[in-house]
């Protein structure tokens, strides 16, 4: 059977490319939107596109404008100020769902009790709230992916030990990494030991696909700002979180520990802190992905573009 996922996402250049891979390798129950690469608004109406262009049937539910407690600032710097590349796009037809995304998520894991896998690519916002609202979700889910975090601290924001869906909305991450007994967490530093060759990526965004044409105009701006700044591979951070939910055999390394949410630190508010030496003697909730098949991890993203 094939997987059953429920995504929570801000598109995003990463998270369309994930989303795209959701459909083509996966059954997708819906997608639950949050603020975080852009404003809500934008990030609602890019799901709508992307599914529009794609023909899918899922439902799109919008969820939190902002975070939990204090405001953040978007990433429009690398995604575009729309959040997919300011190509222009015509609006999609099809509407949004008129349901909350943390009921949709307390009310879709019970639908699909035990079945479905939660792959959370965006700010923790929504994920926090549908805890709250339905505490036993840890146990009505089969799996969490989180992508998330910087594990020793080499993050990428102006905090710079925190990664962005985490430093966007530290306490909803709080609330989730201090409440969900074990989830998968996909961190950022891990995303930059797997990038995408330049070259691999042109070879794919050339298929005559309108999936392909449709990632290769939106991710424009994003792979121009990247190899400006010298980097060799585009880095895909919700493509690989995406990758590891459907895939779980490519994982080829991973450390089980606990892992905790710093809220306060003036320079480290949102750092992800791993108790690598077990010093607290709490529970640990993260199995952390150390390493992942590239190769596998690569024909997953080409099948999603109809480049495989
Ligand atoms: C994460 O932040 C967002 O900008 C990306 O979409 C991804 O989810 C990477 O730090
Ligand atoms: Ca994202």
């Amino acid at each position: 059977m094939p997987t059953r996922l429920l995504i929570d996402t801000d598109p995003g250049v990463d998270d369309a490319l994930a989303i795209l891979m959701a459909h083509a390798h996966a059954d997708v129950a819906g997608l639950t939107i949050a603020a975080g690469n852009v404003g809500l608004v934008h990030t609602v109406g890019n799901a709508l596109k992307l599914l529009e262009l794609i023909d899918a049937p899922t439902p799109v539910f919008p969820g939190c404008a902002a975070p939990l407690v204090r405001a953040a600032d978007d990433a429009a710097f690398v995604h575009g100020a729309d959040g997919f590349g300011d190509t222009g796009y015509l609006p999609a037809a099809r509407r949004a769902a008129d349901e909350h995304a943390a009921l949709a998520i307390v009310r879709l894991a019970r639908v699909h009790e035990g079945a479905l896998t939660l792959v959370a690519m965006a700010p923790l916002t929504n994920l926090a709230l549908a805890l709250k609202l339905d505490p036993a979700l840890p146990q009505r889910v089969a799996r969490l992916v989180i992508m998330g975090g910087a594990v020793t601290g080499r993050g990428n924001t102006g905090r710079v030990a925190a990664e962005f869906n985490i430093a966007f909305d530290p306490e909803a991450a709080h609330v989730v990494f201090s409440a969900w007994p074990r989830f998968t967490l996909v961190d950022w530093e891990l995303t930059t030991r797997h990038g995408i060759a330049f070259a691999t990526m042109a070879r794919w965004l050339a298929a005559d696909d309108p999936r392909a044409r449709f990632f290769a105009a939106l991710s424009r701006k994003t792979r121009a700002w990247t190899e400006a700044r010298g980097r060799p591979r585009l880095l895909v951070a919700d493509a690989l979180a995406m990758a590891v939910a459907l895939a779980p055999e490519i994982v080829q390394g991973a450390e089980t520990r606990h892992v905790a949410v710093e809220l306060d630190g003036a320079l480290s508010r949102g750092a992800t802190v791993v108790d690598w030496d077990g010093r607290l003697g709490r529970p640990a909730n993260a199995e952390i992905v150390t390493a992942v098949d590239q190769v596998r991890f690569e024909a997953l993203v080409a099948a999603a573009l109809g480049a495989g």
